[in-house]
């Protein structure tokens, strides 16, 4: 039995089929589960994008197509979806070799053999089963003679043989697609950070304008406060200012009456003061004269009688001094006499003594 995989893909993708997204596509219509809506809207996206980017619709179908065929291989019983898992990892590398390729191909036709009962895999290639673990070192030589002996077998490789750069392409175009939605993602991502921060901004901005507003408020409500308080200041200071010219010039005048008051009794009684002064000095000064004439008086009195005792003493003293000086002369011209006669001796002594 053989099932041509153009066969395959054609069958896989009229049983799921595009949404009305894909703008480009023929009706074909699909069931899907939300998962897959939620790819499909994804994919429509970037298909409209792709679309609108210059490609030719029959180009952007193709690729459609080819990705709508991987998107079937999964969806099959579990031997086909490692087999196409095997495949699509083998694709990331840079462009698969041959014997890379004999061995994708191999691994689908063994799938497909194992969904026919009457047939049962060749021994050679148990190794390249997709249950069986990858053996690279089997030599899938031996497989590829084995499924030549059946022309149904053949059939079927030489067709995924075919198909695997194919199946290559569209999974690089699926790959392709995956990184961007990718940066699809990353950047709707951005656009919505970048615009929750603007909202958040924006809900800052008009936040902190409310609070000017109330603050504005606040503040012209107080200055209103403020101007009413100055006026009513301003009237009581003009009160306070009157009353206390009033009690000052009031103050002043009583001030005013006590000091001329104070001078008139000060001037009284200096006055009086003098007055009395006056007298009494008087009464000293007279008193003074009198006691001093009379101290003058005994004065005199007494100054005259010591003056005559004195000048008594003084002329007696004077008397005797007289008396003595004479005394002294007469002394004096005896000794002067006496004097002479002595030289008078001295002379006839010497003369005597000459003679001799
Ligand atoms: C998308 O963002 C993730 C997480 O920031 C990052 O790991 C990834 O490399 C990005 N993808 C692209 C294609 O830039």
């Amino acid at each position: 039995m053989r099932f041509p995989p153009a066969r395959i893909i054609f069958l896989c993708t009229s049983s799921i089929s595009s949404t009305s997204a894909f703008s480009w596509g023929k009706s074909r219509a699909r069931v899907l589960d939300p998962e897959a809506r939620g790819a499909a809207i994804g994919y429509g996206m970037v298909l409209n994008d792709l679309a609108s980017s210059g490609l030719k619709p029959d180009e952007v179908e193709t690729l459609f197509l080819q990705n709508d065929a991987l998107d079937e291989y999964p969806r099959k019983p579990d031997c086909f979806r490692r087999a196409a898992g095997l495949v699509r990892g083998r694709c990331g590398e840079a462009d698969m070799d041959e014997g890379e390729r004999v061995k994708a191909a191999i691994s689908l036709t063994l799938c497909e053999v194992s969904t026919a009962r009457h047939y049962s895999v060749p021994m050679e290639c148990l190794p390249f089963g997709s249950e069986s673990q990858p053996a690279s070192e089997s030599s899938p030589e031996d497989c590829v003679e084995a499924l030549s002996r059946s022309a149904q077998f053949w059939s079927s490789y030489s067709g995924y043989l075919r198909e695997v750069p194919q199946l290559c392409y569209a999974f690089r175009r699926w790959n392709d697609i995956d990184t961007a939605k990718d940066i699809y993602r990353n950047a709707t991502l951005e656009k919505l950070a970048l615009i929750r921060l603007l909202v958040t901004r924006e809900k800052l901005l008009v936040q902190s304008q409310e609070q000017w507003e109330a603050l504005r408020t606040d503040m012209s409500v107080l200055l209103g406060n403020l101007h009413e308080s100055a006026i009513g200041f301003d009237e009581a200071s003009q009160v306070v200012l009157r009353t206390m010219a009033d009690v000052f010039q009031h103050g002043s005048m009583t001030l005013q009456a006590s000091l001329s008051d104070v001078e008139h009794r000060i001037q009284a009684g200096t006055a009086q003061y003098l007055l009395q002064m006056e007298t009494v000095v008087g009464a000293l000064t007279d008193k003074h004269a009198l006691s001093l004439s009379s101290i003058a008086q005994s004065l005199e009195r007494a100054l005259s009688s010591a003056l005559d005792k004195s000048f008594l003493a003084l002329n007696e003293r004077t008397e005797g001094i007289v008396v003595l000086s004479r005394d002294m002369s007469n002394l004096w011209e005896n000794m002067i006499y006496d004097f002479g006669s002595m030289q008078q001796v001295r002379k006839l002594a010497f003369y005597s003594f000459a003679v001799t």
